[in-house]
């Protein structure tokens, strides 16, 4: 395999951007960064409805019988009516079966999938299982691509604990692109310990339990009566492809219509390279009940839960002392811009809108009277196999944890230092442990049925979202401050702040022996390099010595 990979990146605006970021004050930060904005919206009685995203049927409509059988056509040039408070368009975008909206799959641990992906699109697809733990050869990397025309099977057991997964296809140099298209989709796995807090009234279900997929977009001026995404037209996208609007379950600032009553949210930020920082304008609290991997031992309240690209949360909200006829808006707070930020600024002419900026997302509006009975668990029940915590002292490499250095390299060597970069020489190379991606490289050996501690240290100047496959993981500390609250929940994908060390532990069992991925992401630096393989056992199919 001998592609050139497009590894340049380009960051001219950086010297006139950051005299922008300078000026604005963070003054509203420390006050929660609420100025209410629920009414400045010309059209604010206009915003369009929330769509609910639609669950797939299990094809041989049978439930209880432990098979779950889907079939995924991804296919291009699907008409998409984009609603916004401005009104309505139509995009051409990539779905999974000729939907207007992204998927759901359900389906139950200890089942078997059985999923038929057809490529109809022009290019390589695959569809990678993000936060499953599964054989390595249906995990959907570049290394299975599934080529036009033709189709793959994945099937796999499900054999984790209930989480609010994903998927996503993953082909080489071309995941960014076709996630913004439009390909992803929701997976939602339950078992007995979910089940149960639903019938006993300690979680929200049925139509007060809700998927909300976060993504930013472009979109072109209108066009022969169509408002195409952009895509990468700009070469600082490079850098990560940050849209100029929001769209949640396909929509921009939609309203969802509540009752007085208590809902759970499962909040995906499934943007390429944007981090939210989600909270409410009146500054409420409201309670987290599950990251990337799974349920929370123990609830937790906050009044903002930051998120990177890849991660999920699920909370609960309360409505129940709003009064009818109120309103309260979903934000994502001002995040104080690191460096990258600042120099990737606003540029609105272009569509583009700095990372970190306040943004409005959605509305709710509360409508009508509701009965709530449920009382949120305080802890799982304790058979509940998610609660544990790994000890990392028990380890395999105790002492002696496996290093991922996120960096981005000067062409010509000094590693992360944005400050000496001057205007000839903005071109930045993504690394992690100063390597881009081969596709016939091995880069981490670990041991199968093995539980590692992994070290990711980031001494670039912006926040990397830092994802493994193959298994969920525990983050022991953050600059050696221990873990608490939410961060005590099972995670696939880790926001790493600009020279911030995250440790973390995961256990990589029978199931994981292969070769896996690590990798940034924000879809263009993975795209870009930032990834590489690692193998579990000693034995796989990367590099040619293997095969
Ligand atoms: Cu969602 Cu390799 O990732
Ligand atoms: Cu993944
Ligand atoms: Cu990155």
């Amino acid at each position: 395999m001998n592609k050139s990979r497009a590894i340049m990146v380009n960051l001219s605006t950086v010297v006139s951007l950051l005299l922008v970021g300078c000026g604005n004050s963070n003054k509203d930060l420390n006050s929660l960064g609420i100025n209410s904005s629920i009414d400045r919206y010309p059209n604010s009685n206009q915003l369009p409805t929330l769509h609910i995203l639609p669950i797939m049927v299990d094809e041989d409509r049978n439930l209880t019988d432990k098979k779950a059988t889907y079939t995924l056509k991804a296919q291009k040039d699907i008409n998409v009516t984009i609603e916004s408070p401005e009104g309505s368009w139509i995009t051409p975008m990539w779905r999974y079966n000729g939907n207007p909206l992204p998927l759901i799959i359900k389906a139950n641990r200890g089942d078997y999938l059985s999923l038929k992906l057809e490529n109809r699109l022009d290019a390589d697809t695959t569809i990678h299982w993000h936060g499953f733990k599964i054989p390595a050869d249906m995990d959907g990397g570049p290394d299975y691509p599934v080529s036009p025309k033709s189709n793959k099977i994945y099937s796999f057991k499900i054999q984790q604990p209930a989480a609010s997964l994903w998927f996503h296809p993953h082909p080489d140099m071309q995941t960014g692109k076709q996630v913004y298209m439009g390909l992803a989709g929701v997976f939602i796995i339950e078992d007995n310990i979910s089940k149960e807090l639903e019938e006993n009234n300690q979680l929200p279900s049925g139509s007060r339990d809700v998927t909300l997929l976060v993504q930013d977009r472009r979109f072109d001026i209108e066009k022969n009566g169509l408002r195409r995404v952009l895509y990468k037209n700009m070469p600082i996208d490079s850098d990560g492809m940050l849209g100029d609007r929001v769209l949640v379950n396909g929509s921009i600032l939609p309203k969802h219509e509540v009752g007085t009553a208590q809902y759970r949210y499962r909040l995906y930020n499934v943007s390429n390279a944007r981090s939210y920082d989600f909270a409410f304008n009146d500054g409420r609290e409201f309670t987290v009940v599950g990251t990337d991997g799974g349920l929370l031992n123990e609830p937790t309240r906050v009044d903002h839960i930051l998120l990177g690209p890849a991660e999920r949360v699920e909370i609960i909200v309360d409505f129940s002392s709003d009064s009818i006829g109120s309103r309260v808006m979903l934000i994502s707070r001002k995040i104080e811009p690191d460096l990258m930020s600042r120099e990737m600024g606003v540029d609105n002419s272009s569509g583009r809108l700095a990372n970190g900026t306040q943004l409005d997302i959605m509305r709710f509006d509360i409508i009508k009277e509701e009965e709530d009975s449920v009382v949120i668990y305080t802890s799982l029940p304790s058979r509940a196999e998610i609660s544990k915590r790994l000890n990392p002292q028990t380890a395999d490499n105790f002492g002696n944890s496996r290093e991922f250095l996120l960096s981005m390299y000067k062409p010509s060597g000094s590693m992360g230092n944005m400050g000496s970069m001057d205007r000839e020489s903005m071109s930045m190379l993504f690394a992690i442990n100063g390597k881009i991606f081969d596709p016939n490289r091995v880069d981490e050996y670990i041991q199968a049925n093995s539980t590692e501690i992994w070290s990711i240290k980031n001494i670039s100047p912006m926040a990397h979202p830092f994802h493994a496959h193959a298994t969920q993981f525990q983050i022991i500390d953050r600059d050696g401050v221990a873990s608490k609250g939410v961060e005590l929940g099972w995670k696939d994908t880790f926001l790493v702040q600009p020279n911030e060390t995250i440790r973390i532990i995961g256990r990589f069992d029978e199931v994981n022996r292969g070769d896996y991925m690590y990798h940034c992401h924000i879809l263009e630096h993975e795209d870009a390099g930032m990834m590489g393989y690692f193998r579990v056992g000693t034995t796989g199919h990367i590099g040619v010595q293997q095969q």
